[in-house]
């Protein structure tokens, strides 16, 4: 009888915790994060690339997170360290970062720096690196072999998917009660660097062959739906779905980089896919993003990358989403660009500093994004005072109120300055049209935040340096007018109220502000009347 309470116990123990793994879910037009049952928003920070290679490095690291309210820690986890013998795995590493994240309440997201970071493959460990025969790398077009392996060589693959399936059944082992670990990121910024594609035997072989017939497949039956620079760089080629790679993709770089993205993907694929058998966390990969003067090689050809996102789709399926590293000035058109072709916004690496700060408001608002993670926290000087931590500290209080619209339209986020003083947005029943807003005598050079229509003529927004006017969007009275505004702060999800703001603080009632001091949350109820 005991023996059956026992098996019972952990049969549906087994089973919750196999329900509660983390995943992702659509609501409405958004994709979000489900974590425990619930939609989590990722505020995350990552790490220096070494930092979490060591426990005891890490220890005061950890609380500095805390203090800038983040809930989630990007940190790597790399081959050379939980395979350093071939077949004979370390997870203490592992463990303990599970532990430390744990005792501080965070969660976490682990890159797995297996064969590729970076374009390069540093992390792979020693036994791999040194038997170069066994395990294939790069050829360049000048002849000269590289430290990168070859996505054309089955063994790189399935070494790396060993470990990685490994790395996953363990997580599974030591986290599939308590769920630290949220989401993978499947090596980090992968791609050839130094030339547009591989030129070794195997993959010039591959590239003189027809292009194989999943992809052709694919591209027949999605032509028309594909992202506009893919279906240019098809259309400037001879025009062909099926042939070698240069009668489809043209002979020129772009098409090389369309070669290199098929077979990143598809190694990629196999990799994760090995991992989900042991533990299905959301997987995803992340980009080194191009710049319009360069060239595939310039930035990893492959990668990625918006212009390449269907190729990366189809031929990884296993991955969830492809992420971007943002350090470039054009933030809002990254994101533009990478919620294409139904691909949810995550940012794993993105500036700390103060435009940082201030464009996770615009990822959040206007983009539904599952989250966002500034690159090198560890190194932000103060923690207590850093602009990092004053926007989570804003935007850990209105998770709920950001996750419950998230993918329904009642959102808006912007990013204003000199040359983009203004933006229009239709939510709730009316046309807001956001300004950079002055006041007293306060010249704001720079607005920023995000607005969400949170019930009947009402609005909550967060940020700095804006002022709102109204105009209705639906029939009735023509004019708006402001009923109440008020500062406050969100405890708990409930709302409390701090001044009431009127007078110059709403220019005589004609207009929601929030002021340029500060970054701060108001909420304002508008009516209607002629
Ligand atoms: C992008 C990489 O993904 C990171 O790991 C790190 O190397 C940064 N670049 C450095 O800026």
């Amino acid at each position: 009888m005991r023996q059956l309470l026992i098996a019972l116990i952990l049969a549906s123990s087994a089973a919750f915790a196999q329900d509660g793994i983390p995943s992702l879910r659509k609501q409405g037009t958004a994709t979000q994060l489900i974590v425990e049952g619930r939609p989590f928003l990722i505020l995350g920070g990552e790490l220096h690339n070494s930092s979490s290679s060591s426990l005891e490095y890490m220890r005061p690291i950890w609380p500095r997170m805390t203090a800038m309210n983040f809930n989630t820690v990007l940190a790597a986890v790399s081959w050379e360290l939980i395979e350093p013998e071939e077949g004979k795995f370390d997870f203490r590493l592992v463990d303990g970062l599970i532990e430390d994240a744990r005792r501080h309440n965070l969660r976490l997201v682990f890159l797995w720096f297996g064969s590729w970071k970076n374009g390069m493959s540093s992390y792979i460990p020693a036994w791999v690196k040194r038997d170069y025969k066994r395990f294939p790398r790069v050829r360049l077009g000048n002849g000269q072999t590289v430290e990168v392996l070859s996505t054309l060589a089955p063994a790189n693959w399935e070494a790396d998917a060993r470990a990685f399936a490994a790395l996953m059944r363990h997580i599974r082992a030591v986290d599939g009660r308590d769920h630290t670990v949220v989401m993978m990121q499947v090596q980090n910024e992968v791609g050839v660097l130094g030339d547009s594609r591989d030129r070794n035997e195997a993959a010039n072989k591959a590239f003189s062959q027809p292009i194989p017939a999943p992809l052709s497949g694919f591209l027949s039956k999605n032509r028309d739906r594909l992202v506009p620079e893919l279906r240019k760089l098809l259309d400037s080629a001879a025009g062909r779905g099926a042939g070698s790679w240069e009668q489809v993709f043209g002979a020129t770089p772009a098409g090389d980089e369309a070669f290199m993205a098929w077979h990143y993907a598809a190694y990629v694929d196999k990799v994760a896919a090995a991992g989900k058998a042991e533990y299905p966390l959301p997987m995803f990969v992340n980009a080194w993003l191009s710049n319009p003067e360069g060239k595939p090689g310039d930035w990893p050809s492959g990668g990625p990358l918006p212009h390449v996102m269907d190729l990366w789709q189809a031929g990884a399926p296993h991955i969830d989403f492809l992420a971007p590293d943002i350090y470039q000035p054009n933030f809002a058109e990254w994101c533009r660009r990478y919620t294409r072709q139904g691909n949810p916004l995550f940012i794993p690496e993105m500036r700390r500093g103060e435009d940082g700060a201030r464009n996770i408001f615009y990822a959040l608002g206007q983009h539904d994004a599952i989250g966002t993670s500034p690159f090198a926290v560890d190194s932000i000087p103060d923690a207590d005072t850093a602009p990092l931590g004053k926007s989570y500290a804003i935007l850990a209080q209105l998770a709920p109120v950001i996750l419950e619209r998230q993918g329904k339209g009642a959102m808006t986020g912007f990013l204003l300055d000199k040359e983009h003083p203004s933006v229009k947005a239709t939510l709730g029943g009316y046309e807001l049209e956001i300004n950079l807003d002055n006041i007293f005598g306060f010249k704001a050079e720079i607005g920023y935040g995000l607005i969400a229509a949170t019930g009947n003529d009402e609005f909550v927004g967060a940020g700095s340096g804006f002022g709102v006017a109204f105009s209705p969007k639906s029939p009735g009275p023509a004019r708006v007018g402001l009923a109440a505004v008020d500062e406050g702060v969100y405890s708990n999800g409930k709302w409390i109220p701090g001044r009431r703001l009127n007078g110059d603080e709403t220019d005589q009632g004609k207009r929601w502000r929030l002021s340029p001091r500060q970054l701060s949350i108001s909420r304002c109820t508008v009516y209607r009347y002629e």
